[in-house]
């Protein structure tokens, strides 16, 4: 990366969830002189633990509260005077939001608007060097898109927008408020649109590191319908590796698309997941944990296939993934046999009601 271009000093919104946790703690490995704020509600998917190495700098600070809230955003603008701020928090899962809609509207929609207005007024006052050398930097995801058909080409940039899901339709307004906020108050902003994410530290309501969870506490592993709706996965760190390149060089107001080139069914992820088990912690009748496969009720408007198109990506910018599915699984297995103290601490009576209602 262009080193002169490297932020000292960020702010870094839902940094202590799954992929702005990852982001954190190798920004800190990349650049351990830096400065980063974390601002992070603690919602249930949210866990200092998964910052433990980033709370080892000297520059690592931590703000628990809302993006939403004006008063705290302003504050931490004012105290801190950053460079960038990139912007992480999110409702993020699929079924909460069928369940429970209200929060990702708040949280993703008027959050992100409180966001944007807040770095708006800070950036506004700064003077015209530091002004060139903010951003804002929005990180989305890939199912903003809607949903492909099997023959269908990937997501390019260019695809239109067509959420499906309450989870996407709220990441999809707070993509254009973000793009609004660039065409119309000149806000030097980048928008990143990412496929499926794995990895350590993801939380244990989604497939795979449920999947690894149910595995070897002996219950079924759901699968929803016949398992045939494919996703586009990606290795967490090659996630973080993009957004930072972004950061460095992207063209302001452009907004890039990143993927893995990793197209799988769901029951190919399940599948292969059971393969490592079997290997690294086989279960004691030897019956492979395959066997604890469930099909079950399908999730409402389950989007078929999603697919990224990173072309972009990699010919602007350089970046390609480091990881392939099979090396980045057989990781990420390990790290859930390492990790059953974090999987004990980040969940427990809360995340079992979850469970209870999605499930039975
Ligand atoms: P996550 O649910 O693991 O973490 C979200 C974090 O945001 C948590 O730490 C939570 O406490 C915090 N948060 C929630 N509401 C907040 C609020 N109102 N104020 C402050 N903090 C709040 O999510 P994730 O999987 O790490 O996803 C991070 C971002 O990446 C999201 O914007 C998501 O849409 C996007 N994304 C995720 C994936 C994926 O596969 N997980 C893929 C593409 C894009
Ligand atoms: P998930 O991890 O929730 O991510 P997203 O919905 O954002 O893609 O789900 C990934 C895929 O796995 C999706 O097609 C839904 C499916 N799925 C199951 O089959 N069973 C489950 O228990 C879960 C949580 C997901």
């Amino acid at each position: 990366m262009d080193a002169e271009k490297v932020k000292k000093t960020i702010v870094v919104t839902g940094g202590a969830g799954f992929i702005g946790s990852n982001f954190v703690n190798e920004w800190f490995s990349c650049y351990p002189d830096a400065q980063v704020i974390v601002l992070d509600a603690l919602t249930y998917a949210g866990h200092l633990e998964n910052l433990a190495a980033a709370q080892k700098y000297a520059g690592f600070k931590f703000v628990q509260g809302n993006i939403a809230d004006a008063s705290c955003v302003q504050a931490i603008f004012a105290e801190y005077q950053p460079e960038a701020l990139i912007n992480f928090a999110a409702e993020s899962h699929v079924d909460r939001s069928i369940h429970g809609p209200g929060e990702f509207i708040q949280t993703n929609v008027n959050g992100t608007f409180n966001l944007l207005e807040c770095a708006r007024h800070y950036w506004t006052q700064l003077d015209a060097a530091a002004q060139a050398e903010f951003r804002f930097l929005h990180v989305s995801t890939d199912e903003v898109y809607g949903s492909l058909e099997a023959d269908d080409a990937p997501f390019t940039e260019q695809h239109p927008y067509q959420p499906n899901s309450p989870y996407s339709a709220s990441k999809a307004a707070s993509d254009h408020l973000v793009r609004a906020w660039f065409h119309t108050y000149g806000l030097p902003v980048l928008t990143t649109n990412c496929s499926n994410n794995y990895g350590p530290f993801h939380y244990p309501e989604k497939l795979i590191p449920l999947v690894i969870q149910n595995a070897l506490a002996g219950k079924t592993l759901p699968i929803y319908g016949d398992g045939s709706n494919v996703r586009d996965w990606l290795f967490v760190t090659d996630h973080c590796a993009a957004i930072r390149r972004v950061l460095a060089s992207g063209r302001l107001g452009e907004t890039y698309n990143i993927g893995g080139w990793n197209e799988k069914t769901n029951l190919d992820v399940v599948k292969t997941i059971c393969a490592q088990l079997d290997a690294l912690a086989p279960r004691q009748d030897g019956v492979s944990y395959a066997e604890q496969i469930c099909f079950v009720k399908d999730r409402p408007g389950h989007d078929k296939r999603y697919a990224i198109d990173a072309s972009k990506l990699a010919s602007e910018l350089a970046w390609k993934p480091q990881e392939t599915f099979e090396s980045g699984i057989a990781k990420t297995v390990a790290w859930y046999l390492d990790h059953q103290d974090w999987v004990r601490a980040v969940t427990g009576g809360a995340f079992d009601a979850w469970v209870r209602q999605q499930y039975q």
